[in-house]
């Protein structure tokens, strides 16, 4: 039952084939029957050095990763098949006490749905709120966190919060009904315990973004823009693996992690020089701060809870990118163990950014600009209310960011007057304060494996002798030299930024080469001490963790973070407290958001966005970018002469402006013109 697929690289993401014959073979092992689910099948990524060993034409071992959970008894699974030999590797039995449970999957919102409907306590709350047509709520399945609470523990457990959906095109999150809450077991199917702390009436206006009734008709005040590429992308594809100007990496999409990048490069004269092994967001929580009866448990893991890289969008052309786009579809298991696949669901594109470097000289009269651009590889995903864009961004000049992009609509709750942790947003809907935390997993690789890790921060000098008028200041370099004096927080006021060098690879002036992790250094989680999110969500509690590279350390709350009580993922890797100076590292970041949603942000929110930056600092010997050609009149004016949307003259690189009309305003010689 071997795979007809010939993969070309041990990295190659999975084919649909590849999952079928994934479900042939566990299944033939006698793990599957007709209530086990596949909560998680994945590739199970052969180990560092089997990969920077492998050459082209190799035979390559594949395996799967599959998480089964058997929805009739709970009992959960992990196994690992060969699809290369046709079998069943391991097969290990997931202790949901200690453990925690497989991840929330898409059938739980139907079976949430029954549930609560044939409970006459859940009905009879909701009757008291005067909901009596049961086919107009909509139950959500929250994933339940863990308190310890007597009676839950290896509990298959959702906590569920009930919207309002008067028609199918009204939008249920205007409509929450708050003050109850259902615990509901998904395995004995029942509502376990009701809390019906408070009745509050449920807000009934309508607020539907997509209802020109209710947006008032779109503005007319804008003209096309289109981006024109007449010679097409910069870029190739070949097969997962994207070349960009001196830009090299591999894509992956993983059923949980989403969107991975093996393998970055850069082509350095000649020399492909390694930055980053593997980059994948591994782990993100939303917290809320709440503390009522019915919701202080919220805290969403979306990644480790609801396998966000399930909930891929497609995207459609025009609309989510543009420019000359390129697609990739990506390849996912359903519950059942069988492909299924999304169209565009990656999308990668070039983008100008402006101007790179410039300079006009007083002496030598000379004026001399150059233009950035980036590559931008980016996935979105709806999770609930909430939809987030990851976007992975690639510089002419070596940089490299992750933004990350909140937008959807916000969880609502009715508006309760002095309610001091929400705030108001609407006359009858409030939303309650929490924070979007993610947490980078970056396998460095800066020119070669053995890496470490210096903190610089940016000091005052004591007026004194050698400066004596109190001007000096300098910068402190620390290095970090194990695990457990890795674990940093940010300090916007001193730029603090963590530098990942390569002791062993030294630059033209004698220095070892560098990336530097750039924070933005928001808050982190706000939960007090004690509070069950910070044991689970542990991660978040510091912008910074440095592990010495081990294959299976990949989650950083842990590979099972559905109901775990906590301790799980970075605190247990770093606990080892192994040397991560001069070794082969991984660097973990966490930032994000801290919302106090806007009546701005409703009835759907425009983009938030949280990220870092990755910056060479001494890599290269000078300004990577002066190669780089001049900005030609003819890239500043593409194509002139083509009547009323001509639109030349819009160009801000110091050529002259043509003088079109822009809405009525003639902009003569040397006019300003505003972006
Ligand atoms: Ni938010």
């Amino acid at each position: 039952m071997q795979s007809s697929a010939t993969p070309t690289h041990p990295l190659a993401r999975l084919t649909a084939d590849e999952i079928d014959a994934a479900r042939q073979i566990i299944t033939a092992g006698g793990l599957v029957t007709d209530s086990t689910r596949f909560a998680y099948l994945g590739l199970a990524e052969p180990s560092k050095d089997e990969v920077l060993a492998y050459t082209p034409g190799a035979p390559i071992d594949r395996r799967v990763r599959a998480v089964l959970i058997d929805i009739a008894t709970g009992a959960s699974h992990i196994v690992i098949a060969s699809l290369t030999k046709g079998t069943v590797e391991q097969v290990e039995a997931l202790d949901t006490r200690t453990q925690g449970q497989p991840a929330i999957m898409d059938d739980d919102l139907i079976t949430v749905d029954e549930i609560v409907k044939a409970d006459p306590g859940w009905v009879e709350a909701m009757a008291k709120r005067g909901l009596t047509d049961l086919d107009q709520i909509r139950p959500c399945p929250l994933s339940p966190g863990n308190f310890g609470f007597p009676g839950e523990e290896g509990r298959r457990l959702l906590r569920v919060l009930s919207f309002v959906q008067h028609r199918p095109d009204d939008h249920p999150w205007a409509h929450p009904v708050d003050g109850v809450v259902a615990y509901v077991d998904l395995i004995e199917r029942k509502v376990v315990k009701l809390i019906d702390h408070r009745v509050l009436p449920v807000p009934k206006r309508e607020h539907n973004h997509d209802d020109p009734a209710y947006t008032g008709p779109a503005r007319t005040t804008l003209k096309p823009l289109d981006i024109i590429q007449p010679e097409g992308p910069s870029f190739t594809v070949d097969g997962d693996e994207i070349t960009w100007d001196h830009w090299r990496l591999r894509i992956g999409f993983d059923a949980r992690e989403g969107l991975v990048l093996y393998q970055i490069r850069y082509l350095d004269n000649g020399r492909e020089r390694p930055i980053i092994y593997r980059a994948s967001v591994g782990e993100m929580v939303v917290p809320y701060g709440d503390p009522s009866p019915t919701r202080f448990w919220q805290s969403y893991f979306d990644i480790g809870e609801y396998l966000i890289g399930q909930q891929v969008n497609s995207l459609e052309l025009g609309c989510d990118c543009l420019g000359e786009i390129y697609y990739f579809d990506a390849v996912l298991p359903t519950t059942k163990g069988e492909p299924r696949v999304v169209k565009n669901a990656i999308c990668l594109h070039e983008e100008d950014f402006g101007v790179l470097w410039k300079h006009t000289d007083i002496f030598t009269g000379s004026s001399q600009v150059r233009r950035q651009r980036r590559l931008v590889v980016s996935y979105f995903a709806t999770i609930g209310n909430y939809d987030y864009g990851f976007y992975w961004y690639f510089y002419l000049d070596g940089t490299i960011q992750l933004e990350v992009k909140a937008t959807g609509v916000i969880f609502t709750a009715p508006h309760i007057p002095g309610n001091p942790y929400a705030s108001q947003i609407t006359d009858e809907i409030a939303g309650p304060f929490h924070q979007h935390l993610y947490n980078v997993r970056l396998d460095m690789m800066v020119d070669g494996l053995t890496n470490a890790v210096e903190e610089i921060d940016a000091v005052r000098v004591r007026t004194g002798p050698g400066n004596e008028y109190g001007n000096a200041f300098t910068r402190s370099v620390t290095r970090l030299r194990r695990e457990s004096e890795a674990v940093r927080d940010a300090h916007p006021g001193a730029s603090r930024v963590w530098k990942i060098i390569n002791p062993q690879s030294l630059n033209a002036i004698g220095q070892p080469v560098g990336y530097a992790l750039i924070p933005q250094g928001g808050p982190l989680l706000l939960a007090d001490e004690g509070a069950s999110v910070r044991r689970r969500g542990a991660f978040a509690t510091h912008h910074l963790w440095v592990t010495r590279y081990h294959p299976d350390e990949r989650y950083p709350a842990g590979e099972f973070i559905n109901a775990n009580p906590g301790g799980a993922g970075l605190p247990a890797y770093v606990a080892q407290d192994r040397s991560i100076d001069g070794e082969d590292i991984v660097v973990w970041h966490t930032f994000g958001i801290t919302h106090f949603p806007r009546p701005e942000d409703w009835p759907v929110m425009p983009v938030d966005c949280c990220g870092f930056t990755l910056k060479p600092i001494g890599f290269f010997d000078r300004n990577p970018a002066l190669d780089l050609p001049a900005v030609t009149s003819s890239h500043c004016h593409p194509g002139g002469g083509h009547g009323a949307h001509d639109h030349s003259g819009h160009e801000h690189g110091g050529h002259e402006h043509s003088g079109h009309e822009h809405g009525g305003h003639a902009h003569g010689e040397g006019s300003p013109v505003q972006p």
